[in-house]
């Protein structure tokens, strides 16, 4: 293992009837609230009714901001900082997936300071602090109910970047699997995929001595193959909306970083995609991962031999290491076809056209990658072999 310190101060609230802890968890954050969701799937399934009795409850002001869209955007971060400011905002509800928190995560911080938060998620200042902030989480995904991370994109000069800051972190979040039914079959796909993308991004590691970090990788990896088909047969099972539930917020909450170098650079290249064509994230990873691992496989064939034996189930007698470890790729990648993940850039409408432009924004900070640093060749290698 590498030295690691562990903090996660996010309390988390999980199970059926959850919600109504909010009306006792809210007030002790201040009165003036403001509520933040997406594009209303939460009107259509009568979550914001329940939220706002919660609130009501609690004796908030309640303000709103709706519309976050997904991959969310800086101008829509500036609405939400306008308002925290103009009525004095004390505590910021997210009620939705990744977008919503990650938008939040930025409006509380850009709340506190008096220059536009873009130079936080830019690198260019620090936040120092951030207004509270708790969650109601929609959709199984990005473990940013747990995180301190967000993914912000700036449309206009076609930037996503990601950033975080210890005070990122959601003072409590509350996961009942029964607000993710009417997540559409697509969105749970690409959220199964996001979850096990961050499984691999810390799992395909060069650090040795960390077997329950392993095991918890593995274990994770196994149960999301084993739940994916039965859930996309019965999108209303509690019990499997359960189990991708629990298993996205452990997937990313660093747990499985402890002690661990992570990766991280398929999700460099992949936001490089989704900031040039608006693509969903879990989509983008889906077509990108399994060429990544490819390209890089040379740099320890033994950890994706181990991937394929321990999670997918590959023979390895009679195979030499690395053709049981390509079997892997291979299988992972059919698994991700059979859910119906995307599997080509193509399948997005995506051609040679703008791969130099993804390219330069992937390479923005330099090379990146901790399992192999990858270089522009690199980038554009696995772009063109994903077309
Ligand atoms: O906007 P609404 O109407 O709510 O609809 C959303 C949206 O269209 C819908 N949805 C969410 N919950 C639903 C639902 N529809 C019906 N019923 C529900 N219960 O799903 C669509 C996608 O939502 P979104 O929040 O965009 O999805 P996700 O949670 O996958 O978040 C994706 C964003 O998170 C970033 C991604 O880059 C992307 O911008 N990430 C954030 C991370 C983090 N903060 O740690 C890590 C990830 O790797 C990722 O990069
Ligand atoms: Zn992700």
């Amino acid at each position: 293992m590498i030295p690691f310190r562990y903090h996660n101060p996010t309390q988390l609230y999980f199970g059926r009837g959850m919600l109504e802890t909010l009306r006792k968890l809210a007030p002790a954050y201040g009165a003036k609230v403001l509520l933040v969701y997406g594009g209303g799937s939460i009107k259509k399934n009568g979550l914001y009714d329940q939220v706002m009795q919660e609130l009501s409850a609690a004796g908030a002001a309640v303000s709103e901001l709706a519309g976050v869209e997904p991959n969310p955007r800086l101008s829509t971060v500036h609405r939400g900082v306008e308002i925290c400011k103009k009525e004095r905002i004390d505590f910021i509800l997210a009620v939705g997936g990744g977008s919503v928190i990650d938008c939040v995560k930025a409006i509380a911080v850009g709340a506190k300071v008096d220059f536009d938060v873009w130079d936080v998620i830019t690198r260019k200042a620090a936040a120092s602090e951030a207004l509270p902030f708790g969650t109601v989480l929609t959709l199984a995904a990005t473990g940013s109910e747990m995180n301190s991370g967000s993914v912000i994109t700036n449309w206009e000069t076609k930037e996503k970047v990601g950033w975080g800051s210890p005070h990122t972190f959601p003072k409590f979040s509350i996961l009942d699997p029964s607000f993710t039914f009417t997540v559409p079959r697509d969105q749970t796909v690409y959220g199964m995929v996001d979850i096990m993308s961050h499984v691999f991004e810390q799992y395909v590691s060069h650090t040795t001595n960390a077997p329950v970090q392993e095991g918890f990788a593995e274990t994770i990896l196994r149960t999301v193959i084993e739940t994916a088909p039965k859930l996309l047969a019965d999108l209303a099972s509690y019990e499997h909306r359960e189990t991708i539930l629990y298993s996205g917020t452990m997937a990313l909450n660093g747990t499985l970083s402890m002690g661990v170098q992570g990766d991280w650079a398929t999700h460099n290249i992949e936001h490089a995609v989704s900031a040039v064509y608006d693509i969903p994230h879990g989509g983008g990873l889906a077509i990108l991962f399994p060429h990544w691992m490819e390209h890089v496989l040379d740099e320890n064939v033994g950890r994706f031999k181990r991937m394929a034996v321990n999670v997918f189930g590959v023979e390895p007698s009679g195979r030499s290491d690395r053709q049981t470890a390509l079997e892997g790729i291979r299988a992972l990648r059919a698994f991700w076809t059979s859910i119906g993940a995307p599997n080509r850039l193509a399948d997005y409408g995506i051609g040679e056209e703008q791969l130099e432009v993804m390219a330069d924004k992937a390479m923005a900070n330099g090379p990146f990658g901790q399992f192999k640093k990858l270089q522009r060749e690199d980038v554009l290698a696995i772009y063109r072999k994903s077309l």
